[in-house]
């Protein structure tokens, strides 16, 4: 230390600081005392994960400072290529995706960084941050050396490594290491061709000081196909379990070296349909104090969830896809407020080293605007000119997502009915074909949903020639396991009574755009009748609006929206896509607001994609309330049948 401060004192009298300091910094492994070392001193990092892509810029200073006061001297982040290049060489840096502003905010705040830049992240973010355009070549090999996803990386890898290079720590920045690929291990493919090759390009972009890594869960299985010369392999564990034991693991691959669980879970991910997850802060904290007794390095992840905005969730399968809140039970919430165990952890961090002192930022106010009345706008089916910018493709056979070219959100799948079906008649996906969601209606009548992995069978009625409408909802793109080749749409024929349907009218539909640009008004037919005995009735649009109430100070603020008596769909404030809501499968019951999306300066307009049905009621309305509702379905119990949290059990 003071060696660097003499220094520091010689450059700025010298005049050639950059220079100079340039080469004081350093980063690496000390293979002897079994630790890294920062400037040729041993070190530790104890780190959070904070993914940018999950939190709205505007609040990005005030996580890392709440980071930065717990304690933590690293936080971790994630790159998903598919945010930054939704289409092919479409870049996108700027906005709550300007990468390089964050890690200036993180280094201006006085945290290092672990940089993840995949290309494959998981994160329970959609196809594990892979764009999904890549299966334009149908029978890709993603995460191999399959040369037409090499090519890919190896252009994406070309625009985002050099861009960080300049914020490598021995450059003056604060990336101390870099992870290659992620939990590779746990993949099929164990393509060792592939590993060396991203070893070798992550090199290549960013030269042979910067510290690489590989991170796999803690089981000497793992670690065989995920590990690599040359890459310093870690450990990923959750709390709960033996601390001894998971270190083992890594020592199998590491016989020296720092010891590193790259992943701690302070909690626990999300399906809609399963209960809530919530790991206790006494758990986290023993088990965090274990892995700081043993001189260990850790990251907590996460350390803020943040949200799944828009459609960037992921799923895992048989397929179950993670709701639009990222919470995580992490130590700061979703809207990141501090709670419990942000203290608990922030206690014991102080039992192994400083923590800084002066007040920490406290939580944001929340406000609740209260009840906004809704109106019915148009069905989609009614809306399709407005939606479909490009117009249907024409197609004997059903065509996919990718086919239009389209990564996200809905299709529309219209056509006739060859024959006449006044009886009931079943409308079935016999290869189970639908993914992920089809909203199924005759005439302007709902008839039914068919549902991947859960559903390939509904009856349908109408008489020959009928209109027949499918809106097909992506779920979100698996992100984890052999299955991340996740096509979209109508991926493989229906069947009416034993007939293959034929003869489709495809839309794409351009949903956000129309919402954005307000073209989506009152119109088209009136509510249809409702199937008696049916709650559903046909996906349509509804809109409302609320303006910010005049008096009274720092509005706007932070709020959370819910939906008494709607079922599920899509919802928009002031075009800015919140994300998905099913109050009715839970276990998420409230959406976060962040109050940059909101006007105080003209009504703040809410517009929901209702797919199955809005309350039955003359009025309906959606909600602002003051807090959150996570856990709308049964409580996770931790009983005896509490184990170590592992990627493992989600294949
Ligand atoms: C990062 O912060 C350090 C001080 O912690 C400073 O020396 C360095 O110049 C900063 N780098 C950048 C890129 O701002
Ligand atoms: C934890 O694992 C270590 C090493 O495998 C073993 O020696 C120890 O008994 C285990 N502790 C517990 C509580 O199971
Ligand atoms: C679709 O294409 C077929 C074959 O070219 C044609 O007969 C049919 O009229 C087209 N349908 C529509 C609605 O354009
Ligand atoms: C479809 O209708 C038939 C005849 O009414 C009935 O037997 C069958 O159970 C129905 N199937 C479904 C999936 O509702
Ligand atoms: C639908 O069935 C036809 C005829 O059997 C077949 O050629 C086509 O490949 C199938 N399409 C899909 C998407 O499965
Ligand atoms: C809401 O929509 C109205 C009508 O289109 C428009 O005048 C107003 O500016 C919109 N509000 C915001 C905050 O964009
Ligand atoms: C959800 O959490 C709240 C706040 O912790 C609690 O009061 C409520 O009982 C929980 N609900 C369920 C269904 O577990």
């Amino acid at each position: 230390m003071a060696f660097v401060f003499w220094v520091l004192i010689l450059c700025s009298v010298v005049g050639t600081a950059k220079i100079t300091l340039a080469s004081t910094r350093t980063f690496d492994i000390d293979y002897k005392k079994d630790c890294f070392r920062k400037d040729g001193q041993p070190f530790r990092f104890i780190s959070g994960s904070i993914h940018y892509n999950r939190i709205p810029r505007v609040y990005w200073k005030d996580r890392l400072l709440k980071m930065y006061m717990a304690g933590l001297n690293t936080i971790q982040t994630y790159v998903p290529w598919n945010y930054h290049e939704p289409f092919p060489n479409k870049y996108i840096f700027e906005g709550d995706r300007d990468l390089e502003q964050f890690l200036q905010l993180a280094n201006d705040t006085g945290l290092l960084v672990i940089l993840r830049p995949g290309p494959y992240i998981c994160a329970e973010w959609d196809m594990g941050g892979l764009p999904a355009w890549l299966l334009r070549k149908k029978d890709i090999i993603l995460r191999s050396s399959d040369p037409d996803y090499i090519k890919e990386v190896d252009r994406w890898m070309e625009k985002l490594l050099p861009m960080i290079r300049p914020f490598l720590y021995q450059n003056g920045g604060p990336v101390i290491t870099v992870q290659v690929e992620n939990e590779y291990g746990s993949y099929f493919a164990c393509d060792f061709n592939y590993l060396r090759h991203l070893a070798q390009l992550f090199r290549y972009h960013l030269g042979n000081e910067v510290v690489l890594f590989t991170t796999d869960g803690a089981a000497v299985s793992y670690l065989k196909c995920g590990s690599l010369q040359d890459l310093y392999a870690t450990v990923d564990f959750g709390a709960g379990g033996n601390v001894t034991a998971a270190f083992e693991a890594q020592r199998h691959a590491e016989p020296h070296g720092p010891l590193v669980n790259s992943e701690f879970y302070t909690g626990w991910l999300d399906h809609w349909g399963e209960p809530h997850s919530l790991v206790p802060k006494g758990i986290v904290a023993k088990s965090l104090s274990e892995i700081l007794q043993t001189g260990a390095s850790v990251n907590l992840y996460m350390f803020i969830g943040g949200t799944n905005f828009g459609y960037w969730n992921g799923a895992n399968t048989p397929y179950a896809p993670q709701p639009t809140s990222y919470d995580y039970d992490a130590p700061l919430t979703e809207a990141g407020d501090l709670t419990e165990k942000y203290f608990a952890i922030r206690d014991v961090i102080g039992m192994y080293s400083k923590v800084p002192e002066g007040p920490i930022p406290p939580s944001t106010p929340k406000y609740a605007y209260g009840p906004v009345k809704m109106e019915r706008l148009r069905s989609v089916s009614d809306a399709v000119s407005l939606l479909s910018f490009s117009g249907p493709v024409n197609s004997t056979y059903p065509v996919t997502f990718t086919d239009l070219q389209q990564s996200s959100g809905f299709v529309l799948y219209r056509t006739n009915l060859p024959v006449d079906c006044s009886m009931p008649t079943a409308l079935s996906s016999p290869l189970n074909g639908v993914h992920d969601r089809a909203y199924v209606s005759v005439d302007g009548v709902a008839s039914g949903i068919l549902e991947r992995d859960k559903c390939q069978t509904i009856n349908v009625t109408g008489k020959t020639g009928s209109q027949l409408d499918i809106l097909v909802e992506n779920m979100g793109r698996v992100n984890f396991g052999k299955n991340i080749n996740d096509f979209k749409g109508l991926i493989s024929n229906l069947t009416l009574g034993s007939e293959v349907v034929t003869a489709w009218l495809v839309y794409s539909l351009s949903i956000d755009e129309a919402v954005k640009e307000g073209v989506l008004t009152r119109g088209g037919r009136a509510e249809g009748p409702r199937a008696s005995g049916s709650p559903l009735s046909v996906p349509a649009f509804y809109g409302g609006s609320f303006s910010i109430p005049s008096g009274i100070p720092d509005l706007p603020q932070d709020t959370y929206i819910q939906f008494p008596g709607w079922t599920k769909g899509q919802v928009w404030i002031n075009g800015f896509n919140l994300g998905r809501y099913w109050p009715k499968r839970g276990p998420q019951v409230t959406l976060y607001v962040p109050a940059h999306i909101l006007s105080t300066k003209a009504p703040n307009n809410v517009t929901l994609l209702e797919l199955e049905g809005g309350p039955n009621t003359p009025t309906c309305t959606v909600e602002f309330t003051a807090s959150p509702a996570l856990n709308g379905t049964m409580r996770h119990t931790l009983g005896h049948n509490f184990r170590l949290f592992n990627k493992a059990d989600l294949s």
